[in-house]
């Protein structure tokens, strides 16, 4: 699937069940691997994100069972189970450990192997090679353990140790670097504490406590105590908002759509995007259902209103930093939209501000690049043409969306990108579209 053709459509309707969410279950794999017992999680997130995780646990001696289930299942059907080895019972690996293109599974990994008292390299396919590794390194040295990688890169070593409790502020608003020092805080000595500046989103804090850790949280400092067990559960994921949001961007986007999304996860930390479709004129009903785990579930009715143009400023960047490409593919569609204070975005799968301006224009758009963000004009509609994923599922997704708004058909190259995180979008699509 080295490129892909997405023609234009007049609008999109349906009802579609969006897979598990991908960041809620690496988290419950983790801990399921760390717990005694054994977990069932359903609804485990399709993707090679998601296997990266499972293959590097058994490499580290975890028993997997699954995930089974046939590709047209419905999502609830890929069920894991996993062998849970009890606190630092992971065995040392006998190879480097990959993380493919997964920075979740690299950096949450490393927080549990600088508990464990044994060596281990972590590598990754090139994208991951060149995002940088120092912001976990740094706090996890300073608990106790032996890291180094390639000048801040990848491959990483790890030489886990007893390590001590700390007292940290991320620098930079990072789930991921939160996640690799709570999980650290599991093996230590003492209390480790996080202090978030800016509220990133928070599986892990409510993950924990299902799996028996206690846990403080307060004001955006969060405090776990070393020296806790964890029992093994029977969970099943919610769907992903971020894949949820593609979906519900082409129905803001194009007049006359109208889309349900069944079994979304709607964690306020993940949905700032649903915000800013309200925003923009966005009609938008939320059934809230009973929670998953600790995740709270709902169904999304998303409709065609207007299409009024926005920005979105620092603040509000944490909450939605994924779903930044295909909200500037909304406004591809009409009105325009400034993002400022997403740098981060250059640190992602691909520096998505680059790639996604180069895309935008190949396209036929419009789009002004900044360091920290960018400005999409949607003056005039998009004429088609031809959009590089440049190795990144949310730039192929967020492409496909914009180019559906397009003139004439568009081509997005490197559309395998989409194994990532969602497997088989392109063929929902095409059930969606009139
Ligand atoms: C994730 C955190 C975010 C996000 C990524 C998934 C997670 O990354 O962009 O897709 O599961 O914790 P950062 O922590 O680097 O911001």
């Amino acid at each position: 699937m080295a490129s892909v053709v997405v023609r234009p459509v007049s609008c999109v309707r349906g009802r579609i069940t969006v897979p598990g969410d991908k960041s809620i279950s690496h988290r419950y794999a983790l801990l399921a691997a760390l717990a005694s017992g054994r977990s069932t999680v359903s609804r485990y997130a399709p993707g090679t994100d998601c296997e990266a995780t499972l293959s590097c646990l058994a490499a580290l001696g975890v028993d997997i069972d699954g995930p089974h289930a046939p590709p047209d299942a419905h999502p609830g059907q890929r069920v894991v189970t996993i062998e849970g080895r009890g606190i630092r019972g992971l065995t040392a690996p006998t190879e480097t450990l990959d993380a493919r293109n997964s920075g979740t599974t690299l950096r949450l990994l490393a927080g549990v192997l600088a508990g464990h008292p044994f060596k281990s390299v972590i590598s990754g396919d090139s994208s991951l090679s060149r995002r940088p590794m120092r912001r976990v390194i740094e706090p996890l040295s300073r608990m106790g353990a032996r890291l180094h990688g390639l000048d801040d890169r990848l491959p990483i070593t790890v030489h886990g140790a007893k390590l001590q409790g700390i007292d940290f502020t991320p620098p930079v608003a990072s789930a991921q670097v939160k996640s690799a020092v709570l999980l650290a805080g599991l093996f230590a000595t003492g209390n480790t504490v996080v202090r978030e500046q800016h509220a990133t989103r928070d599986h892990t804090e409510r993950a924990l406590p299902m799996f028996g850790a206690e846990l403080v949280r307060q004001d955006g400092h969060i405090a776990i105590r070393g020296g806790q067990e964890l029992h093994a559960v029977t969970v099943q994921v919610p769907g992903d908002a971020s894949s949820a949001a593609f979906w519900a961007v082409a129905a803001a986007a194009l007049p006359g759509s109208d889309l349900t999304l069944d079994e979304v996860g709607l964690n306020p930390t993940r949905i700032g995007f649903l915000s800013v479709l309200e925003r923009t004129g966005t009609h938008i009903e939320v059934t809230h259902l009973a929670s998953t785990g600790d995740e709270p579930l709902g169904q999304l009715r998303i409709r065609h209103g207007e299409l009024r143009s926005f920005e979105i400023g620092p603040n509000e960047v944490p909450g939605l930093i994924d779903e930044l490409p295909v909200l500037a593919a909304l406004a591809t569609h009409g009105g325009a939209m400034r993002v400022t204070g997403a740098g981060e975005l250059r640190h992602k799968e691909s520096d998505r501000i680059s790639a996604l301006a180069s895309g935008i224009r190949g396209l036929g758009g419009h789009i002004e690049e900044m360091e920290d963000g960018f400005h999409v004009l949607g003056d005039r509609q998009l004429k088609g043409g031809s959009a590089d994923a440049a190795g990144d599922h949310r730039l192929a997704m967020a492409f496909a969306v914009a180019a559906l708004g397009a003139h004439e058909p568009s081509e997005i190259h490197n559309a395998e990108a989409v194994e990532v995180s969602y497997p088989g979008f392109f063929s929902v699509l095409d059930t969606i579209t009139r």
